[in-house]
């Protein structure tokens, strides 16, 4: 995820365009841009690191207070002002960063340029098909800068203004010719007059102002300027003028549309009308999800789903010939390890041990150079997590990060990363960030299975097209929401919550558990539910709340058994299953999720459980996006 501004206008662009970047810094933080037409030529600055090393670059002048002085953000904003004497020009683009395709640097920060730097573009999304296209143009002779799949667009750009001699029918031509996500601004120094810009499958608002108009990724970066705003359409294309906007369909046919009036404040607005950022992360799984997945499914040329294919993998021969994986990680991320442990040895029937990176770093564990290490870190950054990893290196073994964060420390020093493209996790509880890293999970058991043999192909494709549905089965859950917000106005009150399941569903208790006592405060524990007579049961009574969590058909009986115990001992029980009929009698209240594999039932059951904890913590008066006591990323032990 990250954001784009652009401006058109009388103003001077280049401090309107900074000041925009800094509402779009919660959809990426680790490197900004602009490009501004001045003088006949097109200037960019760009730059690793927040917007603020930004305003530096451009003015030569410092922050100098701290983050927490209260001086810190009117130094900050003065910087973006006075960038005004800098770079003079009244149409420009701008761009801040998540890495996706290439670690944060200057050289692959936005915009990129053509190679006389003649057209220059911003771009928010994933080009799926950028290295085949990469390999094409420089083929023909095209000397790319950066590691980005963005660089190709604006190089295809480039070859098809040659060819059309008109900037707009070069844009028509190439969006054809791109695969994925893309919402786009391209400026063109032989047309200082406009900004063109279109989108598919990401967002982008043009700003309608008087005698000046605007793109951006999202509203807040166009509040200060103007409520009026054409939401662009999937699959359209705008051509800005300073004094009206031209919008077409990708056919190149004019299209009419009636602007919008934003009605929302600037904090509802940053959230996109969620209340808060923990909701809307929810909300984001199944594109986080789709996203995650899509680049990396190889299909056979009927569209079937054959194989996984992650671009960074170089440990195939690792994976044929490993005897065993071991997985460390902590918290949600170590939770996500446990649902691959089951994975991995039921796909590719490999031996998995894992452990919480805080224990693994201070035992003297017994490692096989030909075990497969894999840390999980959404931040990449965890202390614990980090250590493990040194350990592990240590011993000789090769090491797979799977993390959100492109180039952290985790992807630095790891032999092999898979990215999770979940976009940027703001809340403090993570929620996007864990399916995602499930889904890697899945897709490496996938991809070791058929390496090793164990994984039929007939068996991986079934699996493949399953893991393709869920991103819509995720959306199922979300749209019935309903259900679980009233489900939690009846139990916010609780003083104890258990959570219980078997196998995968025990993996997936263990993270409901923590998303609820962490965004709640409600105290709340998982059980393997065959262990509850084991001496958890003795904590139930009628103030209990037990959420058993079933998805494996053939273990229905038993954990109905287990639900039936606690029920007569006075606990209140809801079941998260896809087989009401198997519980009736069993539980006070049931939540269907839609039906798929047992094997991959853990990217559905997790659903309900974060909404529970979200709704929870509201009721109860809490913020779930800060819980008291807790940070974003853990780097001290
Ligand atoms: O950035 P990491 O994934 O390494 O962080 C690990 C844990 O600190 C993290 O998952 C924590 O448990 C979250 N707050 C859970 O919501």
């Amino acid at each position: 995820m990250c954001g784009i501004v652009g401006y058109i206008g009388s103003k001077n662009a280049t401090p309107v365009l900074i000041k925009a970047l800094k509402k779009l810094e919660y959809r990426g933080y680790d490197s900004a841009g602009i490009a501004v037409y001045t003088a006949d030529e097109i200037i960019v600055r760009k730059v690793k690191g927040a917007l603020k090393n930004l305003g530096e670059k451009i003015t030569g002048e410092l922050v100098k207070a701290s983050k927490t002085d209260p001086e810190y953000e009117k130094q900050e904003m003065a910087i973006y002002e006075k960038t005004a004497d800098f770079i003079k020009g009244n149409v420009g683009i701008g761009h801040t960063r998540w890495a996706t395709h290439g670690e944060p640097s200057d050289t692959n920060s936005h915009p990129h340029t053509n190679m006389d730097g003649s057209i220059s573009i911003v771009h928010n999304g994933i080009i799926e098909n950028y290295a085949e296209l990469k390999a094409k143009l420089q083929a023909e002779g095209v000397v790319f800068q950066s590691q980005t799949d963005t660089e190709v667009v604006v190089h295809l750009i480039d070859k098809a203004y040659r060819e059309e001699k008109d900037i707009f029918k070069a844009v028509l031509k190439v969006i054809h010719l791109l695969e994925g996500s893309y919402a786009l601004g391209v400026l063109c120094k032989d047309y200082p007059d406009r900004i063109i810009c279109c989108r598919k499958e990401s967002p982008l608002v043009v700003g309608i102002g008087s005698g000046e108009n605007f793109i951006a990724s999202d509203v807040p970066a166009l509040l200060e300027h103007t409520r009026d705003v054409y939401y662009l359409g999937e699959k359209e294309l705008a051509v800005l003028y300073s004094d009206h906007v031209d919008l077409f369909n990708f056919e190149g046919e004019k299209i009419i549309k009636q602007p919008s009036h934003v009605e929302w404040d600037m904090a509802a607005a940053e959230k996109g009308g969620y209340p808060h950022f923990m909701i809307k992360e929810i909300h984001e799984q199944p594109k986080g999800l789709t996203d995650t997945m899509r680049p990396r499914i190889v299909k056979d040329s009927s569209g079937k789903p054959v194989d996984v294919f992650f671009e960074e993998n170089k440990m195939d021969d690792a994976w044929r010939n490993a005897k065993r994986v071991v997985i460390t990680a902590c918290g949600t991320a170590y939770h996500a390890g446990v649902v691959a442990k089951y994975a991995f040895e039921k796909i590719a029937r490999m031996k998995v041990d894992i452990d919480v990176a805080s224990e693994f770093r201070y035992r003297d564990p017994i490692l096989d150079k030909d075990d497969i290490f894999i840390v999980v870190s959404q931040s990449g950054e965890t202390a614990d997590t980090l250590s493990a990893l040194r350990l592990a290196k240590q011993n000789g073994l090769k090491v797979v990060a799977i993390t959100n964060c492109v180039g952290s420390t985790v992807s630095r020093e790891a032999d092999d990363v898979i990215y999770t493209l979940a976009g940027p996790e703001i809340a403090v509880a993570s929620t996007k960030a864990y399916t995602t890293q499930v889904l890697c999970m899945y897709m490496l058991a996938i991809k070791a299975g058929k390496l090793r043999g164990t994984l039929t192909d007939s068996e991986a494709s079934k699996l493949l097209a399953e893991l393709e549905a869920m991103p819509g089965k995720v959306q199922q859950i979300l749209d019935g929401k309903d259900i679980i917000q009233k489900f939690a106005s009846r139990q916010f009150n609780k003083d104890k919550i258990f959570y219980i399941g078997r196998q995968f569903d025990s993996a997936t208790s263990l993270e409901s558990a923590l998303k609820l006592k962490e965004v709640s405060y409600m105290h709340s524990e998982a059980f393997a539910a065959g262990e509850l007579k084991h001496g958890p049961i003795a904590l139930i009574d009628p103030q209990t709340l037990v959420v058993a969590i079933s998805s494996e058909p053939h273990l229905y009986e038993k954990i109905g058994s287990n639900m039936v115990e606690v029920k007569a001992r006075g606990a209140t029980v809801l079941v998260i299953t896809q087989d009401e009929k198997s519980f009736e009698g069993k539980a006070d209240e049931v939540f269907k999720i839609p039906e798929c594999s047992s094997t991959l039932s853990s990217l559905l059951t997790v659903i309900p459980t974060q909404l529970f904890a979200y709704y929870c913590a509201v009721l109860r008066g809490i913020d779930p996006d800060k819980p008291r006591n807790l940070a974003k990323s853990v780097t001290v032990e």
